[in-house]
C-alpha cells in the first residue's frame, strides 16, 4: 500500500519538527545541549504541584477526575482574566479559553481562520511550531524583516497597503529564535495599524514573564485597546496566547488564548473536536498551585534570577571564545538568542562538527521564510547548569574558529 497518494493534499506541507528530531539526538546525557526551548528541572516547582495535585484530589477528585466544559475550569479562567486586566483593560472570563498547552491555540485558530491561499504575515524568522501548524492551511506567508526592535513595521506597514492579509502573527517579547524584543514605539505603531485594517494579530506570549534586564512592557493587545479608546477585549483584534509552561512546567500542557467573544465561541467549536476540553485534572492542579497569586510571583522571580545568571554567562562565555565573523542578539529576556556566522557557513554541517563534541544547538534555517537562515543557530540558555554551558561554549567557539578560517 502507498500511502503518499492516500493523504490528503494539506499533508504535503507536514513535516516533523527539526527543533524535535534534534532534540532526540540530544538526549543522551553525555551531550551539552543548546537544543530545546526546555526549562531547568531542577527549578520545576515538584512540592508545589504534588501539594497541589493531592489539595485537588482530596477536596474536589470527583470533579477533577471527570470530563469539564470546552470552555476550562471557570476558576482557573476568572484567575487569568484578572492578572491580564489592567487600568484600562477589563479582560472577562468569558473572553478565556484554557488549552491544552498554546501551542493547541495555534492550530485551532488556524482551523477557525484560515482558507487555502490566504495571506499572512509572519516576522522572518518565526517560530517554526507555527509554521507546522499553519503551513497545512496552504497560506500565502508574507515575511516581514525583524531587527534588535522586533518585527519592523515600516515594512508591514508598506506591505498592508499594497494588499489585504487575513491575519499577522508576532511574538513581541523575547522571540523565539531571536530572543529580540518588540520596542514600545513600534507596539505603538502596530496597534494602530491593527485599528486601522481592522486586522486579527495573533500575539503569542509564552515568555513574556521571564525578564531579566529593561523595562516590561504592556501587551500588544493592551495597547490596542488603548489605541482604539476601549477597555472591552470584544473591540480588539488581537488574539493574546498564553501559557504556564514556562512560568510552572510544561508537561501539565495547560495554556490559554484571550481574545473577543465571537472568537473563543467559534475556537470552543474547534477545540470540541480536537480533544473535548483541556485536562481537567492539570487544570485543577495549575489552579491550585498558582491560586494565591505569591507563590507564581516568587516562583517567577526564582526563574528570573537563575536564567538571568545563564544568559550572562552564555554572552560573556561567547564574547570570550567566538570569532570575530560570528554576530549574535543579546535577549533581556526568554530563553533563547541567536548566532549568525558569515554567509557561506551552513549551520547543519557546523551542528554534525559540534555532535562529535557533544554539544547541540537548533540550525535556524526552518525557522525562516524562503532560502535564508542556512548560517544562523538558536541556543537555549536555560536548560543546561553553569558549568555546562561554559564547556559547551568553549567547545562551539574552538570548533567556530577552525570552521571560519576554512569557509572565508
Ligand atoms: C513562541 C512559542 N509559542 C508557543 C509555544 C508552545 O508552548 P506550550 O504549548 O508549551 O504552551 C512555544 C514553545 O516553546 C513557543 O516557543
Amino acid at each position: 500500500m502507498t500511502w503518499d497518494k492516500l493523504f490528503a493534499k494539506r499533508t504535503s506541507q507536514m513535516k516533523r519538527s527539526t527543533v524535535r528530531e534534534i532534540l532526540k539526538l540530544t538526549s543522551q546525557p553525555d551531550v551539552i545541549s543548546f537544543a530545546g526551548g526546555l526549562p531547568a528541572p531542577e527549578l520545576f516547582p515538584v512540592e508545589r504541584i504534588q501539594q497541589a495535585a493531592e489539595l485537588a484530589l482530596t477536596e474536589r477528585g470527583r470533579e477533577a477526575l471527570q470530563y469539564s466544559t470546552s470552555e476550562g475550569m471557570p476558576e482557573l479562567r476568572g484567575w487569568i482574566a484578572d492578572r491580564l486586566s489592567t487600568e484600562t483593560l477589563k479582560v472577562k472570563p468569558e473572553n478565556i479559553l484554557i488549552v491544552s498547552g498554546s501551542q493547541q491555540a495555534q492550530d485551532i485558530v488556524g482551523k477557525i481562520l484560515f482558507d487555502e491561499g490566504d495571506a499572512v504575515i509572519v516576522e522572518n524568522p518565526t517560530y517554526v511550531g507555527m509554521l507546522t501548524a499553519w503551513r497545512p492551511y496552504l497560506l500565502d506567508f508574507a515575511a516581514v524583516p525583524t531587527d534588535h526592535d522586533g518585527m519592523q513595521i515600516d515594512a508591514l506597514a508598506a506591505l498592508l497597503e499594497k494588499r489585504s492579509f487575513k491575519a499577522a502573527y508576532s511574538i513581541p517579547n523575547f522571540q523565539n529564535p531571536q530572543g529580540v524584543t518588540l520596542s514600545y514605539e513600534r507596539r505603538v505603531k502596530l496597534a494602530e495599524l491593527l485599528a486601522r485594517y481592522d486586522l486579527p494579530l495573533y500575539e503569542d506570549d509564552p515568555y513574556g514573564a521571564l525578564r531579566y534586564s529593561g523595562e516590561t512592557l504592556p501587551s500588544v493587545q493592551q495597547v490596542e485597546a488603548v489605541v482604539r479608546k476601549t477597555s472591552a477585549l470584544d473591540d480588539c483584534t488581537t488574539m493574546y496566547a498564553g501559557t504556564f509552561s514556562k512560568t510552572l512546567t510544561p508537561g501539565l500542557r495547560v495554556g490559554w488564548i484571550a481574545a473577543a467573544f465571537p472568537v473563543i465561541d467559534k475556537l470552543v467549536q474547534a477545540k470540541q473536536a480536537a480533544d473535548l476540553h483541556t485536562s481537567t485534572l492539570n487544570q485543577f492542579i495549575v489552579y491550585e498551585a498558582v491560586r494565591d497569586g505569591s507563590f507564581l510571583d516568587d516562583h517567577i522571580a526564582r526563574l528570573r534570577e537563575v536564567y538571568r545568571q545563564r544568559r550572562d554567562l552564555m554572552l560573556r562565555t561567547m564574547e570570550e571564545c567566538f570569532p570575530a565573523e560570528v554576530t549574535w542578539t543579546r535577549p533581556e529576556g526568554g530563553l533563547f538568542l541567536l548566532v549568525t556566522m558569515p554567509e557561506r557557513m551552513d549551520a547543519t554541517e557546523i551542528l554534525k562538527l559540534a555532535l562529535e563534541q557533544k554539544v547541540a544547538f537548533v540550525p535556524a534555517d526552518s525557522f525562516h521564510i524562503g532560502e535564508m537562515g542556512r548560517n544562523t543557530f538558536r541556543l537555549n540558555f536555560s536548560n543546561a547548569r553553569p558549568e555546562m554551558i561554559e564547556a559547551g561554549i568553549r567547545r562551539l567557539g574552538a570548533l567556530l574558529k577552525d570552521a571560519v578560517r576554512v569557509a572565508i
